[in-house]
């Protein structure tokens, strides 16, 4: 009996937690779609674009968004002006060309969706595709394309999925978590991840106005270091604080000491708890008395969480900066309480790393122009490494962050970048210093001269940090001073990248 109230447990537990985490929670199905519904649009030939809209529906429904599910052959691109949010979820066919349930709406694609544009709709895509091809995920990027000149917003970059990349469909993951509100989606395909130590902790920015952020340094338990480039990702398995799993087994009424196999490994249920999605707490009592190994092999685990890479794989260590994240009750947040406070050092974590092939750096040795602010240094500073280890000093640096004194973070280091050319330009922003330029778009715009210099050189653009603030300033920003078209073509071009969340 208790078993079946589990295994009833665990088949709608996400869907319950989705809504229970919810900052602004609103009720709706895909059958009551209504006009502020989510759409979510696919284009597929051979079925997989269309089972990953499915998902994506049920995903945002779980989490309590109401959400539109439409094939492009039931899509007019004039029923766009009316939509708030869209998700499309499109394959390429043939020669870089839509899928057939698409060709009608492709063609029309060169004709405008109306008057206004679509400038009220915000958009995210998923184009799977197969690199195999000439024209990988071709018509994503006509897409996408076609929706930038109506006047569309992004909410974020497109993901392209090579050939079923499972790395590809967590991150879309971690974005339709995003958009609902925080919601824990368990992921559709758990990461395989290694363990590594904890090797090194350090708060970056003592006395900031802002959270703490801390550097970390992480080594493979086992084995060498493995390779990846400038711009990859972590994902981390996170893990509940020791307080919150003790106060799980207390309302379970067990003893976290008891012997369970959880992923394959023999263990304690309570480390088996520590990785699991938490049930609201009256679900979670009416589970009390199930066998301690059903819970283990019932609960989801949480699903990761993502942090781009700061270091390369000749420092002999993977480096993080990890921002401490705190919830409106006070606790900390899940992964980045996990891996700033939580974790003792030399704790083990849950890790594997995501080829983010949207933003490594240029093949040549054209000039590169890095912008970003807070965390978002991370990304930049493995870019930065590679490129002096490369050689290639033409590189630019524009960050933001509050305060000169407590915010500069690794500033030696820059300083040293800068005094040995690698840097041939640091700009400096602290929007809490009173100065003239408070924020990094405004460095984009004072500097407008020389942007625009650089990149008649060829310069490519790249941008990491806060999708909130930070990534459509700079967006702005740049289309401002370098032209609007002219930065859809730099896009075009793959000489406008962007890591931003
Ligand atoms: C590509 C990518 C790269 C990233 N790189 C970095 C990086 O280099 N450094 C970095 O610090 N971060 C980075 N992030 C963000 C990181 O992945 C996490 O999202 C961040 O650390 C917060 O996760 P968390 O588990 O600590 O917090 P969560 O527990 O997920 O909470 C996050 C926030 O959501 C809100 N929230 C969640 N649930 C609720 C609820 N029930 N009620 C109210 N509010 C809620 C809270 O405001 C909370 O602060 C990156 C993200 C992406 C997608
Ligand atoms: C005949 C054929 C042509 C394809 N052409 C391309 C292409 O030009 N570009 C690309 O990125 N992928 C191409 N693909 C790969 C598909 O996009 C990929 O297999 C995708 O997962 C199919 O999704 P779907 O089942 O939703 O159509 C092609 C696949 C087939 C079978």
């Amino acid at each position: 009996m208790a078993a079946g109230v589990a295994i009833a447990y665990a088949g709608f537990c996400t869907a319950v937690i989705g809504r229970h985490r919810r900052r602004h929670a609103r009720a709706g199905s895909l059958a009551q779609a209504t006009a502020g519904a989510t759409l979510v649009a696919y284009a597929s030939q051979s079925g997989f674009a269309e089972q990953l809209a499915l998902q994506t529906a049920q995903a945002l429904r779980d989490a309590g968004e109401p959400t539109q599910l439409l094939s492009f052959a039931d899509l007019e691109a004039g029923c766009l002006g009316h939509c708030r949010q869209a998700l499309f979820v499109v394959s390429t066919t043939g020669e870089g060309d839509a899928p057939d349930s698409a060709s009608g709406f492709a063609r029309r694609l060169t004709a405008a969706a109306g008057p206004g544009g679509l400038r009220a709709l915000r958009y995210g895509m998923l184009a799977v595709g197969d690199r195999s091809y000439a024209n990988f995920c071709a018509f994503g990027h006509t897409l996408s394309a076609w929706l930038q000149r109506q006047h569309a917003q992004p909410l974020f970059d497109m993901v392209e999925v090579d050939n079923g990349d499972a790395g590809a469909l967590r991150h879309w993951q971690n974005h339709l978590s995003a958009l609902s509100g925080g919601a824990e989606i368990a992921d559709w395909e758990k990461p395989r991840y290694a363990d590594w130590l904890l090797h090194e902790r350090r708060l970056l920015n003592p006395g900031s106005p802002g959270s703490p952020a801390f550097h970390l340094a992480l080594v493979p338990a086992a084995g060498s270091v493995p390779a990846w480039q400038a711009g990859d990702i972590a994902e981390i398995g996170p893990r509940h604080a020791p307080a919150e799993v003790e106060r799980m087994l207390a309302m379970l009424s067990l003893d976290g000491g008891t012997p369970v196999r959880c992923d394959g490994v023999a263990t304690t249920l309570a480390q088996a708890l520590a990785t699991r999605i938490v049930l609201p707490d009256a679900h979670l009592a009416a589970l009390a008395g199930v066998a301690p190994q059903r819970l283990a092999d019932t609960l989801p685990p949480l699903p990761h969480r993502e942090y781009s890479i700061a270091s390369l794989p000749e420092d002999g260590r993977l480096e993080l900066l990890v921002r401490q994240a705190r919830h409106g009750d006070g606790r900390l947040g899940l992964a980045s309480g996990w891996l700033t406070a939580h974790a003792e050092p030399g704790a083990a974590i849950a890790l594997r790393i995501r080829a983010n092939r949207a933003f490594h750096p240029p093949a040549d040795d054209r000039p590169l122009i890095l912008i970003g602010n807070g965390t978002g240094l991370a990304g930049l500073r493995a870019h930065l490494k590679a490129r002096a280890a490369a050689g290639r000093y033409r590189n630019w640096l524009l960050f933001g962050e509050r305060t000169a004194q407590h915010d500069a973070f690794h500033g030696d280091e820059l300083a040293a970048w800068q005094a040995q050319g690698v840097l041939q330009r640091l700009d400096l922003v602290f929007s809490r210093d009173g100065g003239a330029l408070r924020y990094v778009q405004d460095a984009v715009h004072a500097s407008a001269g020389a942007l625009r210099e650089w990149v008649a050189a060829g310069a490519a653009i790249y941008v990491c940090g806060s999708l909130q603030g930070m990534a459509a300033g700079v967006n702005a920003a740049l289309s401002e001073v370098l032209g609007e078209e002219a930065l859809l073509r730099l896009g075009e071009q793959g000489r406008y990248r962007r890591d931003v969340y």
